[in-house]
């Protein structure tokens, strides 16, 4: 398929932010081609039909679903053989958005597993596909990757004793968030010369199913923000409406600015 519009890849989108990000691209306008990954293709195609029949005729751009698990190098090289064939090997931005939150505190036995499952996901993972699509990329003039980070990453944010989130341990996860972070902030040095604009973003305290269904309702009473905040926020992201803050020093913010690092 030959197409004049810009292709972005989102991948996690079958639900929580990556989902709101596709819903408000989407409404924002006709200009881009919306790939919508999940690691199950019956999730993806659920979450496309709930969105067409709950937004269908404020849909601009189109949406299509990609099976795509980004722990397994066969489903990246499977996404990529699509892009190929279906985009002529054509990327203009990719949304990093995948990621997972284990429960388990670090002192417990199963914490290695715990350690090496998250960081499949949130690193390795983004890692791998970020090596896999980058010649796709290559050939955007306006090429864009932004990884879904966290404030819960940020090592400057972890040593700040007035910091709302010191109580939380998550020795896990914000170690994670840190690696993607640096994997952002190499990727912004590696690719430069080829013009390519990347970031890492904090989405905010929002309610999804990270933490499962009973640490959805928790989300609900501690007041996490609605998904669609981070969603809007990443659609300026992505249309460079916020590239004074991605060419910055720290994770861009959905409240502004941006976060140390
Ligand atoms: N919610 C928050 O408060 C918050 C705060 C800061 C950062 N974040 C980050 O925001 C991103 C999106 O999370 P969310 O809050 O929207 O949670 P979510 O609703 O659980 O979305 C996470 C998505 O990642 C997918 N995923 C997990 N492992 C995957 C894999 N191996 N390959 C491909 N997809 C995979 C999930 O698929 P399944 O449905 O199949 O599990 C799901 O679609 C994550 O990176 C998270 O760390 C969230």
């Amino acid at each position: 398929m030959a197409t004049d519009k810009t292709i972005v890849l989102v991948t996690g989108a079958n639900s929580g932010i990556g989902l709101e990000t596709v819903i408000h691209l989407s409404k924002s306008s006709p200009n881009y081609h919306i790939i919508l990954c999940s690691r199950s293709q019956e999730k993806g195609e659920k979450a496309l039909s709930s969105i067409q029949s709950a937004h269908g005729s404020s849909l601009q751009s189109p949406i299509s679903v990609l099976q795509l698990d980004v722990t397994s190098a066969e489903s990246i090289a499977a996404a990529k053989s699509h892009l190929d064939s279906t985009f002529s090997g054509h990327l203009d931005v990719l949304v990093q958005n995948a990621g997972v939150m284990p429960y388990q505190p670090l002192r417990d036995n199963s914490a290695l597993t715990s350690f090496r499952e998250t960081f499949e996901t949130n690193v390795f993972g983004a890692a791998m596909l970020t090596d896999a699509l980058a010649p796709l990329l290559q050939k955007s003039a306006e090429a864009r990757i932004i990884y879904v980070s966290s404030g819960l990453g940020s090592i400057t944010l972890r040593l700040d004793p007035g910091d709302e989130w010191r109580a939380i341990q998550g020795t896990i996860y914000r170690s994670s968030k840190a690696a993607l972070d640096m994997l952002a902030a190499c990727h912004r040095v590696e690719f430069a010369g080829w013009g390519c604009k990347v970031c890492a973003f904090n989405p905010g305290f929002c309610v999804t199913n990270l933490s499962g269904e009973e640490g959805r309702k928790r989300r609900v009473e501690m007041g996490a923000r609605p998904a669609s905040d981070a969603g809007r926020v990443l659609v300026d992201v992505i249309s460079g409406k916020r590239d004074a803050d991605v060419a910055k020093n720290g994770m861009v913010d959905v409240d502004g600015g941006v976060l140390p690092w």
